[in-house]
């Protein structure tokens, strides 16, 4: 199994991806899959999220799918019933952390400022989400976080685009960026998994 760590090693951008039909969940991830990024993370913000996290770890097992928006402890237990090899959650409670231990997945904790990254530090989890990253400060402040938080890891996610991607990826501790940019809405709703799949390649480069 994939840790949390190695997760953020998969790929420069973590997809951040909004599906309304579940049945383009497979041809999503492996226009993904061919762009070269490694990992999906589908949101649970739509009825169609659980059966497309099911349906992605069925059709395509060359990516890791992970569920996003996990915000309640029963939404933890669904997404890993369904599949999903990770979770991320946009923000930490004490209850959804819990719930999200317990299924024994690697997970992406969501934090926002020091205080709760030094939360989740206590509880031994060294690999986060910084949500929401542009809003909460973007690069400045995470590489001001690294001063007293050296050993913490983070995915910023959240107004991250291609063209301030870089800007998060130069930090140490940041070891890929999320964002929704690579499924754009009518691509996904067209059927362009071609233009999917170039934007895949163009973040992925974004790693070197
Ligand atoms: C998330 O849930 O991680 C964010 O909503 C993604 O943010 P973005 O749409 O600004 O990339």
């Amino acid at each position: 199994m994939t840790t949390s760590s190695e997760l953020l090693d998969l790929s420069p951008v973590m997809p951040v991806v909004v599906l309304d039909d579940a049945d383009t969940a497979p041809d999503v991830a492996r226009a993904l899959l061919a762009g070269g990024i490694g990992a999906i993370e589908l949101t649970l913000r739509t009825p169609a999220a659980l059966e497309a996290i099911e349906k992605v770890a069925a059709q395509v097992p060359d990516i890791v799918v992970g569920a996003g928006t996990v915000t309640t402890p029963e939404q933890a237990r669904q997404a890993a019933e369904a599949g999903a090899a990770f979770l991320v959650t946009p923000g930490t409670t004490d209850s959804l952390l819990d719930a999200v231990t317990a299924t024994g997945l690697p997970f992406l904790p969501g934090a926002a400022t020091v205080s709760e990254a030094m939360r989740l530090a206590e509880r031994g989890l060294d690999t986060l989400k910084f949500f929401p990253a542009e809003a909460s400060g973007g690069p400045a402040a995470l590489k001001a976080f690294a001063g007293p938080l050296p050993h913490l890891r983070f995915c910023p996610t959240g107004g991250v685009s291609v063209s301030n991607a870089a800007d998060y990826l130069a930090l140490s501790t940041v070891g890929c960026v999320g964002g929704s940019w690579l499924t754009p809405k009518d691509a996904v709703a067209e059927g362009d998994f071609a233009r999917i799949e170039s934007l895949a390649k163009e973040a992925a480069a974004l790693g070197g």
